[in-house]
């Protein structure tokens, strides 16, 4: 295992460049199911998750190859319709195989995801969309088993807003037979990026960013290539690098429009940002303003943003009342947090955070990959040494993290423990 060992106190200043987001990488390498053949794709990032979905799909049968940026994946020979728990347990975007397998092969045995530190996380509304669309599910020995003949284009309204339970849904309503409407859809940058990549397949999808999303479905889609976005959620990670250590970044191939509601809260707490076509360029201040938040689905404020967010308000001048409606147990970082001198208090499904002048160095441990950015983000502005443990984590959404922090300054080292 390994940890990072981290000496605050250092305004970062210089040039960060950001990453394909993870996810829309992983949907858009589960679709590749949906078309036998050679798939190409740039800007992909190095990360655990994309490694761990390259398994999943050559455990299948798939072949790929993953070179600095670019990915190849070569679906002509996918000949075992599974997804098994060894791989499943860790990571749960592998259930985004489910509605491919099934659209294309008629047939799928995915495991069931099992929860995850930041709560129960079922997938009843994946299935619940897949049935309407005709396929038999059954659960079966911690198995989902999926079987069609071919599906049938039909309205799905989510009860609640999932990601990715809308874009399995949208990927096997591109092979139905007749339209699929979504209501309720997720509006995510990822969602519209999936989307887009199946149309470049020979899908017919509109509305895809909005909470309605229409699918006429195809007899069949063929391979081709595509770029991954940037990564919005690590775009406003280095965002709050910037702010909590008063230090000075230009953030360079990100999407500015992708990540609205954090940069609005950031300037609210006091951060000075500059929006450029693919940059953004962000001063850090001494006197961070204490703001409430609360997460919400795309276009509101990202859950996946909420444990950084909160590392930033650990320091305001204030009160901050920030308030998880997404998941019902992202608070892991919060004892961490508080073992570094923070003043944060859980009462319900919020954190009363109010701002300390100074955070001690201290050794942390990181429980899910959110929460660990936040320990780090705490660590560059402690005072003194800061050792985060299980950096697993991390190294499963943010590409080479610790060596873009040193490029700008951070006193920052990978240490086996
Ligand atoms: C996606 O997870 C992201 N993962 C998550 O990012 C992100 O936090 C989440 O969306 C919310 O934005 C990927 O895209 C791979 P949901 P997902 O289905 O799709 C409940 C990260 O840090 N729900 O939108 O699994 C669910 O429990 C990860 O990169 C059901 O009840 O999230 C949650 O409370 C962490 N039944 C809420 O909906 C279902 O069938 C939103 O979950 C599905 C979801």
């Amino acid at each position: 295992m390994e940890k990072l060992i981290i000496e605050g106190g250092v305004p970062l200043n210089g040039v960060v460049e950001i990453s394909g987001a993870k996810n829309a990488a992983l949907p858009i390498m589960a679709s590749t199911l949906l078309a036998p053949g050679v798939h190409k794709f740039s800007n992909v990032p190095r990360l655990r998750d994309i490694a761990t979905m390259r398994i999943l799909l050559s455990h299948m049968g798939a072949v790929s190859e993953h070179d600095g940026g670019e990915l190849t994946v070569d679906t002509t020979s996918v000949n075992v319709l599974e997804a098994p728990y060894d791989l499943v347990k860790t990571m749960r975007a592998s259930i985004l195989v489910l509605g491919p397998l099934v659209a294309r092969y008629g047939r799928a045995r995915v495991s069931l995801p099992g929860g995850c530190a930041i709560g129960a996380r079922p997938i009843d509304l994946h299935i619940k969309a897949l049935e309407l669309l005709g396929a038999r599910v059954r659960i079966e020995r911690g198995y989902v088993v999926a079987e069609a003949n071919r599906l049938k284009g039909t309205v799905i309204t989510f009860d609640q807003v999932t990601v990715t339970g809308t874009e399995n849904v949208m990927m096997a309503a591109a092979l139905a037979d007749g339209t699929t409407v979504l209501e309720n859809a997720a509006r995510e940058p990822e969602v519209e990026a999936l989307a887009t990549y199946l149309n470049r397949m020979g899908a017919k999808i509109s509305g895809a960013g909005t909470h309605e999303i229409t699918i006429d479905g195809v007899v069949e889609l063929r391979p081709s290539k595509c770029r991954i976005i940037p990564d919005r959620i690590e775009t406003g990670t280095y965002m709050v690098a910037a702010g909590i250590t008063g230090g000075h970044l230009v953030i360079r191939h990100c999407q500015p429009a992708h990540l609205e509601a954090v940069t609005r809260k950031l300037q609210l707490a006091g951060l000075r940002i500059e929006e450029r076509n693919s940059e953004i360029e962000v001063w850090g201040i001494d006197n961070i303003h204490s703001v409430d938040v609360k997460t919400w689905p795309y276009p509101g404020f990202p859950t996946d943003m909420q444990a950084q967010f909160m590392a930033l308000m650990t320091l305001g001048n204030g009160v901050s009342v920030i308030t998880e409606q997404i998941f019902e147990n992202r608070f892991m970082h919060v004892p961490e947090l508080n073992r570094m001198g923070a003043n944060i208090r859980l009462e319900g499904r919020s954190a009363i955070v109010r701002g300390v002048t100074e955070l001690q160095g201290a050794p942390v441990m990181a429980t899910d990959l959110r929460a660990s950015a936040s320990l780090v983000l705490a660590g560059l502005a402690a005072e003194g040494k800061t050792e985060v443990s299980r950096i697993y984590h991390l190294d499963r959404g943010y590409e080479v993290l610790d060596e873009k922090l040193r490029k700008v300054g951070a006193r920052i080292k990978r240490v086996r423990e």
